[in-house]
């Protein structure tokens, strides 16, 4: 990881390919953890159609020279529904300002867990968020409770546990971050 170079930039139309596989290669686990849906080409559709939406900015990892593979992505959503994370963190007394909050999702390809990778998009991701004119970090529908990889790292990046909740999915723990 260390001596491994890569690309991370804005998604473009380009990656519906490669988006649709990264989607399709997830393990079970991961998906459940992250979002589920099984119908890959049309997320990935639906992310491409999304490029340039104000609400949404998507960011991919590759090595530099196979655009065709991608390595993680991350997926930053600048609205936030009333009746979703702002409704939850009020009942954890935590009054979420939508114009200064952002919600944040990684994924990482299964076969670079516990390599650092996610660690190492945090500094670029949490630039972009500053840039437009954010400073605090949801997790995008929280995290499911036995996701203890994800928690460990969202910890070591920051963040802190505000409050837990549960969805037919299961326990689920609402995590945030002030940047610096
Ligand atoms: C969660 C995720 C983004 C983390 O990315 P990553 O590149 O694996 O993260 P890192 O390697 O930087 O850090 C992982 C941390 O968890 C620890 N860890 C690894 N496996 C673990 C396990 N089974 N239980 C607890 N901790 C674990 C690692 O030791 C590391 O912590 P440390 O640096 O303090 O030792 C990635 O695993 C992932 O994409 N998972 C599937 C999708 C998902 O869950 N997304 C988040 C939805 S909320």
């Amino acid at each position: 990881m260390a001596d491994t170079a890569f690309a991370f930039r804005a998604l473009q139309a380009e990656d519906a390919a490669a988006l649709t596989s990264f989607l399709a290669g997830l393990s079970d686990t991961s998906r459940r953890f992250w979002h589920g849906h099984a119908d890959h080409a049309g997320e990935a559709a639906g992310w491409i159609e999304a490029i340039g939406r104000y609400d949404k900015l998507r960011l991919v990892v590759h090595h530099p020279d196979r655009a065709d593979r991608l390595d993680a992505v991350v997926d930053l959503s600048f609205s936030l529904p009333a009746d979703a994370e702002p409704e939850r963190y009020a009942s954890y007394g935590i009054v979420l300002d939508p114009t200064r909050t952002v919600r944040f999702g990684p994924c990482v390809a299964d076969a670079w867990h516990g390599r650092g990778l996610a660690g190492a998009l945090v500094p670029p991701t949490w630039e972009a968020v500053r840039l437009l004119g954010r400073d605090r970090v949801v997790l995008f529908g929280g995290v499911h409770a036995d996701n203890h990889r994800a928690r460990r790292f969202y910890r070591r990046c920051g963040f802190t546990e505000a409050g837990t909740f549960t969805t037919s999915a299961g326990p689920s723990v609402d995590m945030v971050l002030d940047l610096p």
